[in-house]
């Protein structure tokens, strides 16, 4: 017998002699001149219908049990499916107590729930849609790049800088250094940490490839509670060389989304819509998405264009009463995001030339007054806030030089300095948080749904 995915077998054209579906069962139902099963194996959203004779009905038989079935692929009757495997033999692989099993027959459980069996929620259709999506939408940044002509770098994961200088980091010791706390040894001669993002280790490769991008994992020590901040996430970064404007920088963000976003969308129509019809209307009805996104998408414009200085007017001459109130050098809170994307029209806002002092050394002067604003950008969306942050970086050796020495940190990075020595070019990029553009194409309310193992970013690990 031939080995056939459900989604094959969904798909075919023709009829089909003896084929082989292995796959779990989403739901049984015995009559008294046939039984019914549905089977999904993960390959996509609908479930193959099996039809076969009572007498194939055993006691594992059960909801959620693992089968192997064998038959004939035939034309369906149904009007909503192509096909469906007639029977001959049904063998469970491995049963299922579904008394015990927390998913249950025909129930659209919450994410909320689920989320409390981060080992089984795959297995519920909301999770299973999301992956696939998961895994097209990584596919689909990586061919972005690929075929802009950008060369894919592995970065460390493993570091010894703070690319950010928050100070959010994870410090990484062995076992026995955890043990042995008195002693100041450390396994690579200096403190490590894992990395809070690759772009200081893509910016040595923009000195040799003028196009590079990176997608890892990225670790920061910060408030994991929130609905928008993991501890351990993915970020899609890239650096270009020869590049003196902002504007090139948001450009790449836009056609990345857009390009990305379009790919996901015709690859995986149908898990796509699960979200938008049954996920993110409910939990927030007044999101754009609850238009069909395709519509949306035609007209998309990432149009809206503000400074920072225009953010912080907009933000004073606001009605509204703010918690943290607006002030020219503090730092845009989640509400003053919101506010800035509704002003304009609930649509993506881009934010550039941040003040010179809320922004890591490595962003480039404006020289607008003395270090005043840098060629920053962040780009706002709606129901999310910031989804990507850049910026052009400072390629002028006096310029960084004087910088990190002010910070104490000219000896740290006198490799990073080096850049800058040796055939230095105008240069700039940005990361986009991987999670966060998930949530927003489908209107996911916590950042905890659209990843594969929630509680990797709790306190408490599976
Ligand atoms: O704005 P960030 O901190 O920028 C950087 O790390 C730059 N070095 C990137 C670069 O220019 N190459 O982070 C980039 C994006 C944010 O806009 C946000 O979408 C996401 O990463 N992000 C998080 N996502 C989930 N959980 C967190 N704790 C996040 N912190 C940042
Ligand atoms: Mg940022």
């Amino acid at each position: 017998a031939v080995r056939l995915r459900v989604r094959e077998a969904l798909g075919a054209r023709e009829p089909a002699g003896e084929v082989k579906v292995q796959g779990w069962v989403r739901s049984v139902r015995s009559q008294k001149e046939v039984l019914f099963l549905h089977i999904n194996d993960g390959s996509c959203l609908e479930n193959l219908q099996v039809v076969a004779d009572p007498s194939l009905e055993n006691r594992d038989l059960t909801f959620g049990s693992a089968v192997e079935v064998q038959g004939k692929l035939v034309k369906s009757p149904h009007r909503m499916q192509n096909m469906e495997l007639k029977a001959e033999t049904i063998r469970v692989v491995g049963p299922c107590d579904t008394w015990s099993f927390p998913l249950k027959l025909k129930k659209r459980h919450p994410l909320e729930y689920v989320r409390q069996f981060p080992h089984l929620r795959c297995r519920s259709n909301t999770l299973g849609s999301l992956l696939r999506i998961r895994s097209e939408a990584t596919a689909a940044i990586h061919s972005f790049f690929q075929e802009n002509g950008y060369v894919h770098i592995h970065t460390p994961i493993i570091t010894s800088n703070d690319c950010e200088g928050a100070g959010e980091l994870f410090q990484i010791e062995t076992s026995n250094e955890a043990k042995e706390s008195a002693e100041k040894t450390h396994f690579f001669n200096v403190p490590a940490f894992l990395t809070v993002s690759g772009q200081l280790h893509l910016e040595v490769m923009a000195g040799a490839f003028t196009h590079v991008f990176t997608f890892g994992p990225t670790f920061r020590a910060e408030n994991s509670q929130s609905r928008r901040h993991l501890a351990e996430f993915y970020m899609v970064e890239a650096e270009l060389s020869f590049t003196e404007s902002l504007q090139d920088i948001m450009q790449v963000m836009e056609d990345l989304f857009k390009t990305a976003t379009n790919t996901v969308l015709s690859k995986c129509p149908r898990d796509v819509e699960l979200f938008h019809k049954y996920i993110a209307p409910a939990q927030k009805p007044e999101n754009f998405l609850v238009i069909p996104f395709i519509v949306i998408l035609k007209t998309f414009f990432f149009s809206c264009r503000i400074s920072y200085n225009e953010a912080v007017e907009i933000l004073k001459q606001a009605s509204q009463t703010f918690t943290f109130k607006p002030e020219w050098g503090c730092d845009l809170q989640t509400e003053h995001e919101k506010y800035l994307v509704k002003h304009c029209g609930e649509v993506p806002v881009f934010v550039i030339n941040y003040p010179y002092d809320l922004k890591p050394f490595y962003m480039r002067d404006n020289e607008d007054g003395p270090q005043h604003t840098v060629a920053a950008v962040d780009l706002l969306v709606p129901g999310i806030g910031e989804l990507c942050g850049g910026s052009l970086r400072e390629e002028r050796l006096p310029f960084l030089e004087s910088r990190l020495q002010r910070l104490g940190l000219a000896d740290a990075y006198q490799w990073y300095l080096d850049l800058r020595k040796f055939g230095s070019v105008p240069h700039g990029g940005f990361g986009m948080g991987f999670e966060r553009y998930l949530q927003y194409i489908l209107g996911v309310d916590n950042i905890k749904d659209v990843i594969p193992f929630p509680r990797f970013s709790h306190s408490c690990l599976l």
